[in-house]
């Protein structure tokens, strides 16, 4: 056994779940309304999804047995505030029981306070173009931040702000669906910057815990000859810098990285950078995962780089990265590879403090429905059964040594 391949101690291994794409009917909310348009490009309502509202005491159980050590989840705004004003005691009292069930299984529990969906209440003001918004997410963070903090290890303010304007003002494909109302995505944008630096403080202040945001950074790789231009992935990435640049002021930074997307002279030449067209059928090939991306593990460390970069000595924590497939034995090669670019990383003084994969369960994957299978564990649609797959109990065998050569040679 050589020594490549080990993870400090204390080093954090879990897996990500949100609160919309696992919990179920999440009626409140925007995103449940847009489902269940037809003129949307959503494939199918989440409905039930998987039921982890009742089941998260198993879940976080099963976990545990894995031998992970961390869980990231969503706490869901449009539950916590039903109606502008109004906040659900129960509901916060649900979520401190998640919490606990984390504590009991010695689960280090990192929260997201905000994962795309808004209440519908706040969607009628106007969304994340609303000017009120950033306000109210303070007001939403504190209230959540008082009844929760004590509990909670890591905060995460706003999960992937960067890709928000885009997809709901220049492309369409997320509430509250505009296509190319360059004001209205701009106006997000800077509402979302403020509302990170208002409900970081909020969380800070009210509950002394670690916050931070958690970005999409994906690697964008440019062929000689050409040029960066203004393509909606180069507009986001432009918006990662500006939050990157916020990051600097806080307690972590979550990095999130799934693959790169190349451009050559003509333009974009990856697979799975176009997002119009979430119908169609879901082919993987030995090159492209269910997500129609380049099969890229190596991304992973450009991001952490990058972010390292721009926000040098803070924190890194990896929240998400993953791949669709339904082949679980390329799910295993994916993360090794992915970790042993953490590993990299951290050979050379980066502070990685922990590596989330994404996802826990087979989830609602947005417009996408529950085609793309992203999780360690299988999730029945009918019965809700949860079947872990082996990736789960290879993962869970790195986080109990520590050591990723090990596992490599035994798996
Ligand atoms: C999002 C998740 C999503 C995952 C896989 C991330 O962009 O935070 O909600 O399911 O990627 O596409």
């Amino acid at each position: 056994m050589t020594d490549e391949g080990r993870f400090p101690d204390g080093f954090l291994f879990g897996a990500s779940v949100s609160a919309h794409q696992v919990e179920g009917n999440n009626t409140n909310s925007d995103w449940w309304w847009w489902e269940h348009l037809s003129s949307t490009p959503c494939y199918e309502p989440s409905g039930d999804a998987c039921d982890f509202y009742h089941r998260f005491r198993d879940d976080i159980a099963m976990l545990a047995g894995f031998g992970l050590n961390t869980f990231r989840f969503g706490i869901e705004w449009a539950r916590i505030e039903p109606a502008e004003g109004e906040f659900s005691l129960a509901t916060l009292a649900h979520y401190r029981r998640i919490l606990e069930a984390c504590h009991e299984h010695g689960i280090v529990p990192i929260v997201t306070f905000h994962h795309f969906t808004l209440p519908r209440w706040l969607q009628e003001h106007g969304s994340f173009g609303y000017e009120g918004f950033p306000k109210l997410f303070e007001r939403y963070c504190e209230r959540a931040a008082v009844a929760l903090g004590d509990l909670i290890a890591y905060a995460c303010t706003l999960n992937e702000p960067q890709g928000l304007g885009s997809s709901g003002w220049l492309l369409g494909v997320n509430p509250p669906g505009h296509t190319d109302d360059r004001d209205g995505a701009q106006r997000a944008v800077d509402n979302l910057l403020e509302a990170h630096r208002l409900g970081a403080a909020a969380i800070r202040s009210r509950a002394g815990i670690p916050a931070g945001v958690t970005l999409a950074l994906p690697d964008l790789q440019y062929e000689d000859g050409a040029r960066p231009g203004s393509t909606s992935l180069e507009l986001e990435s432009r918006v990662s810098d500006w939050f990157l640049e916020l990051a600097r002021q806080d307690e972590f930074v979550g990095v999130q990285a799934y693959t790169r997307f190349r451009f050559g002279p003509e333009g974009p030449r990856s697979p799975g950078h176009d997002w119009s067209d979430t119908v169609r059928e879901l082919e993987e090939t030995d090159h492209t995962t269910q997500m129609g991306y380049e099969y890229y593990p190596q991304a992973l460390g450009a991001a952490i780089r990058r972010a390292h970069r721009t926000c040098p000595g803070v924190p890194i924590l990896v929240t998400e990265n993953g791949i669709a497939t339904a082949i679980d034995e390329k799910r295993i090669a994916y993360i090794d590879t992915a970790l042993r670019e953490v590993v990299a990383c951290l050979a050379d003084g980066i502070g990685v403090r922990g590596y989330l994969y994404w996802s826990l369960l087979d989830n609602f994957e947005w417009a996408f429905g529950y085609r793309p299978t992203f999780g360690l564990v299988a999730v029945e649609r009918r019965t809700f059964t949860r079947h872990p797959r082996p990736s789960a109990s290879w993962l869970g065998a790195v986080a109990r040594s520590r050591m990723l050569s090990a596992v490599s040679q035994s798996a």
